[in-house]
């Protein structure tokens, strides 16, 4: 018998594979359900560490099937929800805006209702706690930052869909008394991040002699977080955060795209023995991203002063951690860069 029962989505993921393993390890007390439908984004072998731990179940399951959902929530009398699953890559929903509507917003929507039907009003020791970013917000210019106070203003199909689904959480509270909590985090980086998304991807064009598609200019930027240190502040927000509340969490670490893509070059040249700055070569500029955003940066200061939590790693630290991972892991790499990836690296770079 478990003291209380978690549902986390999209846990065979990127972030949520880095969460269930710290939920699974520190709280053997409680039941990780993790459910996912295990999309391209998924992999199974993100977990394989924690597949076999008593207090760990994987459940096959769409977000956007409602009944099963419902099923779910009363079989294994979930009491808390931590909402991760998502579309989750820009690009993508700039080609297919539909697939993060339906995921993102009716997924949510779907697990919201769940959640409201099996708890039947009865809200004692309950939370749904919704995993969102700061896309939300929009961009910035040159100085300021993103507080918990800032308009919503996406730009992309992807953060429309997400600032959608925070609505939809926010009005889940305010009608029906539902529980809830909200953090918008910044860019994550870190090992198991599935290589459309800059930093693996360009670890693995550097490795592999390939070019890197530096989108416009280069002058992009961004405030980077270590995936772990995201999913320690998951825990805290959800065992010490207000209920209603949103918190924003980053690093304070801001990179312009060219600046990051420089260091990545640097040290993976390095760990592979390659004479310093041989892969620059690689650097090709190209068309920009439609809609894209110039500037995001957190202001994470009510999180650290109200709950305690501040990053525990420095950047550099954390990406030569991360460089190491992917150099160590390169079957990892090589099973999901083989197959469809292929198709849809030559579908999404063609025109660029
Ligand atoms: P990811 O794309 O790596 O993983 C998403 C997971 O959700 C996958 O395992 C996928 O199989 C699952 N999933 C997708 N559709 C599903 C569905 N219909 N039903 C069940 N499972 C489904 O994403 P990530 O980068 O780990 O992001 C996780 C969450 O964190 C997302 O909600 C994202 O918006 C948010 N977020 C991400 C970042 C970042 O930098 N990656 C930053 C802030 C917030
Ligand atoms: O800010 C949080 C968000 O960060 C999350 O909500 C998203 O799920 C996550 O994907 C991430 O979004 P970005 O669009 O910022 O991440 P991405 O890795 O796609 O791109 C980072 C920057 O690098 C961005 O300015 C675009 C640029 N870029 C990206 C790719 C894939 C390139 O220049 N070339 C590329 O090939």
């Amino acid at each position: 018998m478990f003291k209380k029962n978690i549902l986390v989505t999209g846990g065979a993921g990127f972030i949520g594979s880095h969460l269930v393993r710290l939920l699974v390890n520190k709280y053997p007390e409680y039941k990780i359900i993790n459910m996912d439908v295990l999309t391209y984004a998924g992999n199974l072998a993100n977990l394989k560490d924690v597949e076999d731990k008593p207090n760990y179940e994987f459940v096959k399951c769409d977000i956007c099937d409602f009944e099963k959902v419902q099923k779910i929530f009363i079989d294994y009398q979930i009491e808390g929800v931590i909402h991760l699953a998502a579309e989750s890559h820009v690009d993508r929903s700039i080609k297919d805006p539909f697939s993060f509507a339906q995921t993102n917003v009716m997924g949510t929507l779907s697990l919201l209702q769940a959640a409201k039907f099996a708890w039947g009003g009865n809200f004692e020791d309950k939370l749904f706690y919704h995993v969102s970013t700061d896309e939300v917000y929009g961009a910035l210019g040159e100085d300021g930052f993103f507080t918990e106070e800032t308009s919503y203003d996406p730009h992309s199909p992807y953060s429309a869909s997400k600032a959608s689904s925070d609505h939809f959480v926010r009005a889940f509270q305010d009608t029906f008394g539902l529980p809830t909590v909200i953090s918008n985090c910044s860019n994550n980086y870190g090992s198991f991040q599935f290589p459309e998304k800059l930093i693996p991807l360009f670890i693995n064009n550097i490795c592999n002699n390939k070019p890197l598609p530096v989108y416009g200019k280069g002058e992009n930027v961004r405030d980077w977080l270590y995936v772990e240190d995201h999913a320690r502040a998951i825990d805290v927000i959800f065992h010490k955060g207000k209920i209603g509340d949103t918190y924003n969490i980053g690093g304070f670490n801001e990179w312009k795209n060219i600046d990051l893509i420089k260091v990545m070059i640097k040290t993976v040249d390095r760990l592979l023995g390659r004479e310093e700055g041989t892969s620059e070569k690689l650097i090709t500029y190209v068309t920009d991203r439609a809609g894209h955003d110039l500037r995001y940066a957190i202001d994470s200061t009510k999180l650290k002063v109200e709950l305690g939590w501040e990053p525990s790693l420095q950047f550099e630290e954390g990406i030569e951690e991360t460089v190491k991972w992917y150099l160590e892991n390169k079957e990892w790499m090589d099973n999901i860069t083989s197959g469809d990836y292929q198709e849809y690296y030559k579908e999404m770079y063609k025109a660029k």
